[in-house]
């Protein structure tokens, strides 16, 4: 894994970006797996920008969102499909037929996950997948506990995604106890994956993630199996890192880091 540590949350956003756009030019049909929640905001301001001052073309891209709230219609203020809507999808031009985000109104549930799975497949699997992280170290709403296998399903929020949740609600009440979200092994089948994370409350989940167990405990540890992940951190969330010296030695040699021709 590459960590990547920025001064603050505007640089790592912009660092991620680079890193999307990258994939795009490079493969400008690619498949994008999209994550929600306040961290990846600016990433999407940052991918706004690129689109309307540099050009960016998302005409040929797909996106897969990760999780949806059950029971909250796509029109509901809080609903998944109404914040990358909002926050992403109406500034730029990825066709709507393009734009996959879990059903949180279905009425067969179980159908609906397989076909989710099925579909990310017959698009050809992600080639870069944004993920943020929880304060319990969930990616996704896979919370601790998931199997590392898990794939497309229902899952009940731990009481902390809850609590962490409920800033974005009128009352905790509002916030919905279940969410449809892809599995950690969905996650895992991504050919590349960014995730970013900001501030202090992120620090533990962060040091558990990177320098902790291969744990469902936190699931985002699962990702010490994958082959090319980058983390997008700022200085907060990278503080309670024991090695914090050797990835900021690293950041630096790596440019001049030997090659072959
Ligand atoms: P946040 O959520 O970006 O709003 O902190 C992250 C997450 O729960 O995955």
């Amino acid at each position: 894994m590459q960590i990547i540590v920025s001064e603050g949350y505007e640089e790592l956003c912009k660092a991620a970006a680079k890193v999307v756009a990258k994939t795009i030019n490079s493969k400008p049909n690619a498949v994008l797996g999209l994550a929600t929640g306040s961290t990846p905001l600016a990433l999407y301001k940052e991918l706004i920008r690129m689109h309307k001052e540099d050009g960016l073309d998302f005409s040929q891209v797909t996106t897969f969102n990760l999780d949806e709230y059950v029971g909250l219609p796509k029109t509901h203020y809080q609903s998944y499909h109404y914040f990358m809507h909002e926050n992403l999808f109406k500034h730029i031009n990825v066709p709507q037929q393009n734009i996959y985000i879990p059903s949180g109104t279905t009425d067969n549930y179980e159908a609906f996950c397989d076909w989710y799975e099925r579909r990310i497949k017959e698009c050809g699997g992600v080639d870069l997948q944004v993920l943020g992280i929880g304060s319990d170290g969930h990616i996704a709403f896979n919370e601790p506990s998931s199997s590392l296998g898990s794939r497309t399903r229902i899952k009940t929020l731990a009481r902390q995604t809850i609590q962490d949740n409920a800033r974005f609600f009128d009352k905790i009440q509002d916030v919905p106890i279940y969410a449809i979200t892809m599995g950690v092994g969905t996650i895992l089948e991504a050919r590349t994956i960014i995730l970013l994370a900001s501030g202090k409350g992120k620090a533990p989940a962060i040091a558990g993630a990177i320098e902790g167990p291969v744990t469902s405990m936190n699931t985002a540890s699962a990702l010490q199996l994958h082959p090319d992940t980058i983390f997008f951190l700022d200085r907060d969330a990278a503080s309670e890192l024991k090695m914090i010296d050797y990835y900021l030695w690293i950041q630096e040699k790596a440019p001049s880091f030997p090659r072959g021709n």
